[in-house]
């Protein structure tokens, strides 16, 4: 697979905190021009260096001017000189229980973790195939392939990514693109501040949910540094053959070996256990 090099542009989505603002800052150190994104471009802390452009996930209006905003930096969609590197990284964080969950909370969480980081690639594919090299990463989240109570739309919606990575890793390989999805586990960014939940204060799942806001809360702030999954981000930007996954936090390597040895349930029990239930 060709490379891409420094000098070249890289695109991060949702640069200004946590994972998002430590690669933004990794590409900058590797050579790249790198463009942010954020919801509120004009007063957000970008990292030094880093060019910061308007988007916001929740709003198709919003991520249907990306083509403009990038056109206005100088970046064509269609010729050789666009964006090689996209990094998939905003995200919102949403709990509660699947019966709880009103149909305008799975809607957003789909529309920003799915359908509004398809969308954002589908930006800057034609550039990619154009120039007939680029690396595409999308931030999952281990969620995404253990399910977790009280997670469900969460974990779905990065699944869902995944299953969409993985088709257009095969469609894109002939162009030289390059399609990993990155899955972090339990990483301490201050994510826990800014979850969304849903769940009702006297139904019947209050206080399991309780538990496991906590325990999920307690898991972050003792997790591994955005810096660790930046590094791992970069993996699939540096390597000639990018693998289809990379997994990092939460003792990613025991949690994936262990999942191809237990059954289905045996595992889910494990991670039920980590946050609180029985
Ligand atoms: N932290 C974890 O434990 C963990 C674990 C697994 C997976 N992840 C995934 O990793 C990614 C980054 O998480 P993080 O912990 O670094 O989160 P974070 O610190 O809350 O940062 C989220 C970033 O996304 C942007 N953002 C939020 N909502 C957005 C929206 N609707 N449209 C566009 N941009 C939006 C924010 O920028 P502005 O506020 O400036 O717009 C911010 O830069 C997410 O996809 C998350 O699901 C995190």
């Amino acid at each position: 697979m060709p490379p891409v090099r420094p000098g070249e542009t890289a695109l991060v989505t949702g640069a200004t905190s946590g994972i998002g603002r430590a690669v933004a800052v990794a590409l900058r150190d590797a050579g790249f021009r790198v463009l942010g994104t954020s919801r509120t471009p004009h007063t957000a802390d970008a990292p030094e260096g880093v060019e910061l452009l308007p988007l916001d996930l929740a709003d198709p209006a919003s991520i249907a001017l990306l083509p403009g905003e990038l056109r206005s930096r100088g970046l064509s969609g269609s010729a050789d000189g666009g964006v090689t590197v996209l990094v998939n990284n905003a995200g919102e964080s949403q709990n509660g229980p699947v019966e709880e969950l009103p149909r305008s909370a799975l809607e957003r969480v789909f529309q920003i973790n799915t359908i509004g980081q398809i969308e954002v690639t589908q930006k800057v594919l034609t550039g990619m195939r154009n120039s007939r090299r680029g690396r595409v990463i999308f931030i999952g989240s281990m969620l995404g392939s253990f399910p977790l109570a009280y997670r469900g739309s969460y974990g779905a919606s990065k699944a869902a990514v995944r299953q969409f990575a993985f088709a257009a890793r095969r469609e894109l390989r002939g162009f030289g693109i390059g399609v990993s999805v990155v899955e972090p586990g339990a990483i301490a960014t201050g994510l826990s501040a800014r979850r969304t939940v849903y769940v009702d204060p006297d139904g019947p799942y209050a206080g399991e949910f309780t538990t496991m806001l906590r325990r999920l809360n307690r898991n972050e702030s003792r997790g591994i540094s955005a810096e660790r999954v930046a590094a791992e981000i970069m993996k699939p930007v540096t390597a000639a053959r990018p693998a289809p996954l990379y997994a990092v936090g939460s003792q990613a390597p025991l949690a994936f070996a262990a999942a191809r040895l237990l059954p289905r349930d045996a595992m889910a029990g494990i991670l039920a256990r980590r946050h609180g239930l029985r």
